[in-house]
């Protein structure tokens, strides 16, 4: 028998815990509880926050009364989850490992609500993740998803887009997690579970990166030494000899789309909000 390292058993795990994505949560607090707000959120409703992180929409949930389950992937961020909700006193939240592609050990039609902001989709194999997430909420409950969009112009497309043309090609049968953005991908994904496409409204909406005191330059460093996806292409594109090329590239679109009037950080970035409906 072999132990394989964890990289090789599962590279999507490898890919979150690299880094310490915690670093870049702290600029999508605000955004975060802008869309819990938005949901209709009452006391005791069920909720599963899929690939939460270190719980940017689970502890806004958490604080409106909903008793939150979190499951995200990373080891390191369902502690640092875990951390947050003690320090908070949030009783009814809890951060658990867990893969989208997979949710086993969760019970059938267990949630009033599944949330996936900027999570599933990185999940491999859109397909079973649609039907995980149709699997485990209750029917008359819903799914709201938040995921970026393929080759729009602003910033987190525009840095996956510029870090992937650093980084090696993915390997053979590799589903851009992108493609989570895309009307007829959603369509047919959600169809195949079973979700008539009338069931499902897509609209754009806008999420805000921000930080009162830290520039875009820093909040590109973090990027850089934090966040897995980037810190592939920075490993790349180091061994190419083109560091300075990707740092240029990513500084000179985070100042380019930075709105703050003073120090700080202030980048929109357009994202696709879907709701689905069971
Ligand atoms: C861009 S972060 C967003 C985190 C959080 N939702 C937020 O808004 O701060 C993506 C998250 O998805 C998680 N993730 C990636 N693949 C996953 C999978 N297969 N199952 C569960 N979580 C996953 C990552 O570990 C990471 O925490």
């Amino acid at each position: 028998m072999t132990n394989f390292p964890a990289s090789i058993a599962n590279p999507n795990q490898a890919l979150w815990e690299k880094g310490d994505f915690t670093q870049i949560a702290a600029f999508m607090r605000q955004s975060g509880e802008v869309i819990v707000e938005s949901l209709g959120i009452t006391p005791q409703m069920k909720v599963l926050d899929l690939g939460s992180g270190d719980g940017t929409t689970a502890v806004p949930l958490a604080r409106l009364g909903a008793e939150v389950v979190g499951i995200d992937i990373a080891r390191n961020l369902v502690e640092a989850g875990n951390r947050r909700a003690a320090a908070a006193g949030l009783r009814n939240l809890m951060f658990q490992e867990g893969d989208a592609c997979n949710l086993h050990g969760v019970a059938d039609h267990s949630f009033d609500l599944t949330l996936s902001v900027f999570g599933a989709m990185f999940a491999p194999r859109p397909f079973d993740v649609a039907k995980e997430m149709v699997r485990v909420t209750k029917r008359g409950g819903r799914i709201v998803m938040g995921n970026w969009i393929p080759n729009d112009p602003t910033f987190v497309s525009q840095v996956l887009k510029i870090s992937s043309a650093f980084t090696p090609p993915p390997p053979e049968g590799f589903v851009s997690p992108m493609t989570w953005g895309v009307e007829s991908h959603i369509i047919e994904r959600f169809g195949q579970a079973g979700v008539p496409k009338e069931n499902i409204s897509m609209v754009k909406d806008t999420y805000y990166f921000a930080s009162p005191d830290k520039t875009p330059t820093q909040f590109i460093d973090l990027f850089e030494n934090f966040y897995g996806p980037t810190m592939n292409a920075v490993d790349a594109a180091q061994k190419s000899g083109r560091l300075e090329e990707l740092h240029n590239q990513l500084v000179e679109l985070a100042k380019a789309q930075n709105k703050s009037k003073d120090v700080g950080t202030l980048i929109p970035a357009t994202f696709m909000r879907v709701t689905v409906s069971l």
